[in-house]
């Protein structure tokens, strides 16, 4: 019996388990062991907030400065998006426990769309930054707002569930 059941364990261990590198999951891109990639995505997702605030402070009060500043929210959480995405990227390829585990790609192409979709809402605005907030800037932003709360929560669970990019310790 006992050897029926280690011989049905062999049969369904997980290949990806076996790697080498599996167990292999600190943060390599970090400044004295404080990871780059979450310092920098707190800006990406304020910003996000921020854009999609400016833009209903325009629609209540129809003051041009909050369209203008939902312009320049819209285009820093583009760019500090992009800061925040190169040091994700950067640990997802160089962390070996972290490249072969699926969730840190499902959160690289949530990441990806939210990266385009902050770029849209940052491109759209450049020819008319008062124009553009009623409707699709507002609707662009309010749907930014999801996909940045969907693309935290995840990298969220990357850290706190699977411990990714987290230190063990000396
Ligand atoms: C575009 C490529 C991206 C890749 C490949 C990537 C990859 C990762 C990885 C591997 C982690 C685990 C922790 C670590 O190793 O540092 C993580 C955590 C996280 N990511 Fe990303 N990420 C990307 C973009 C983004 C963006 C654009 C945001 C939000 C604006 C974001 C939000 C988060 C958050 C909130 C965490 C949890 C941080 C913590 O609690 O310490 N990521 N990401």
């Amino acid at each position: 019996m006992t050897q029926k059941m280690v011989q049905e364990s062999d049969r369904f261990q997980d290949p990806i388990e076996q790697h080498p590198g599996y167990a292999e999951t600190e943060s390599k891109i970090a400044i004295w062991g404080h990871p780059l990639h979450a310092m920098s995505v707190a800006f990406p997702v304020a910003l996000t907030f921020c854009a999609f605030g400016a833009d209903a402070l325009y629609w209540l009060s129809g003051e041009p400065f909050w369209a203008q500043a939902a312009l320049w929210a819209a285009g820093t959480a583009f760019l500090f998006g992009l800061a925040a995405g190169a040091t994700g990227t950067m640990e997802l390829l160089m962390v070996p426990g972290i490249r072969i585990r699926a969730p840190a790609w499902t959160h690289f192409v949530i990441a990806v769309l939210l990266l385009s979709l902050l770029g849209a809402n940052w491109g759209y605005r450049l020819t008319g930054y008062e124009a553009a907030v009623l409707p699709y800037g507002i609707l662009l932003s309010g749907f930014n707002v999801i996909v940045v709360i969907a693309t935290g929560w995840h990298g969220g669970k990357l850290v706190f569930d699977y411990r990714l990019g987290t230190s063990k310790g000396s």
